[in-house]
């Protein structure tokens, strides 16, 4: 790949969307394309970390994923289980370091031990960050850090004109990645043109790449190609 270190995001985030329409091209049923999905996101943690890329924020489960077919939304809670259950030595070795954000607490028991228990073995890991975005919303996260903020004020530690960007970063789930929280490129697959409530705050100046090719052929080479053309683009924060 023709890019050079300044030319590679920090943090990268991705919507990883087309599983069910990957498993249906193939008669398949739609939790095979999650299947592939898991392998899928086990190689591009593999390339991010090549690539040193700092963070990687991935929409594993979104608050509205819930309206989905009961079997489906079992499957798709088993999929932290299917991930680092072979994948942990790897990311291990490799110094990946687990983080999460949504509502973890709604989750079935199993999915949270199973998560708590990756956050806890990877903690003091000091590579990158795979973020999971797993029963999130970003409207719902804007509501909880209004909350958050306005409990400060209501117990007189905070004055309203202290209410600032800086104090909003910080009251934001991605609040614990300080200056990285910003992710500096976007990618969803699968052809839609949509955030569909991912991320709602961070992305203000992102740059998108939106692809054709369904996640579970999202491979590290459909990756360098969406870094090289992020590469090739002048980011002007509404600058001239
Ligand atoms: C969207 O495809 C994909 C999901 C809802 C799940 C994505 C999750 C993974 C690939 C892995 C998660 C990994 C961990 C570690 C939790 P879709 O079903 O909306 O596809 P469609 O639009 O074709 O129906």
């Amino acid at each position: 790949m023709q890019v050079t270190p300044n030319s590679i995001p920090k943090h990268l985030a991705i919507i990883m969307d087309g599983n069910g329409r990957w498993a249906k091209k193939r008669m398949m049923p739609r939790v095979y394309g999650h299947r592939k999905g898991v392998e899928r996101l086990k190689e591009i943690v593999m390339r991010c970390h090549q690539l040193k890329i700092k963070v990687l924020t991935v929409y594993a489960f979104s608050t509205e994923n819930w309206a989905r077919p009961k079997d489906e939304v079992n499957y798709l809670m088993k999929l932290p289980e299917s991930f680092f259950k072979d994948f942990m030595p790897q990311l291990m070795e490799n110094q990946v370091k687990i983080t999460v954000i949504g509502q973890v607490e709604a989750l079935p028991a199993e999915t949270q031990a199973m998560m708590r228990e990756a956050l806890e073995k990877t903690k003091d890991n000091q590579g990158l960050i795979l973020n999971i975005a797993l029963n999130y919303g970003g409207r719902d996260e804007i509501l909880r850090a209004v909350q958050s903020i306005s409990r400060c004020v209501a117990n007189q530690e905070l004055k309203v004109d202290e209410i600032d960007q800086t104090l909003m970063d910080q009251h934001l789930m991605t609040g614990f990645l300080g200056d990285l929280a910003q992710p500096d490129l976007m990618i969803r697959t699968s052809g839609e043109l949509r955030l569909s409530n991912f991320l709602l705050w961070q992305l203000a100046y992102s740059e998108f790449y939106f692809t054709e090719v369904l996640w579970p052929d999202f491979t590290a080479e459909e990756l360098d190609k969406a870094i090289e053309s992020y590469a090739k683009r002048q980011r002007r924060y509404g600058k001239v």
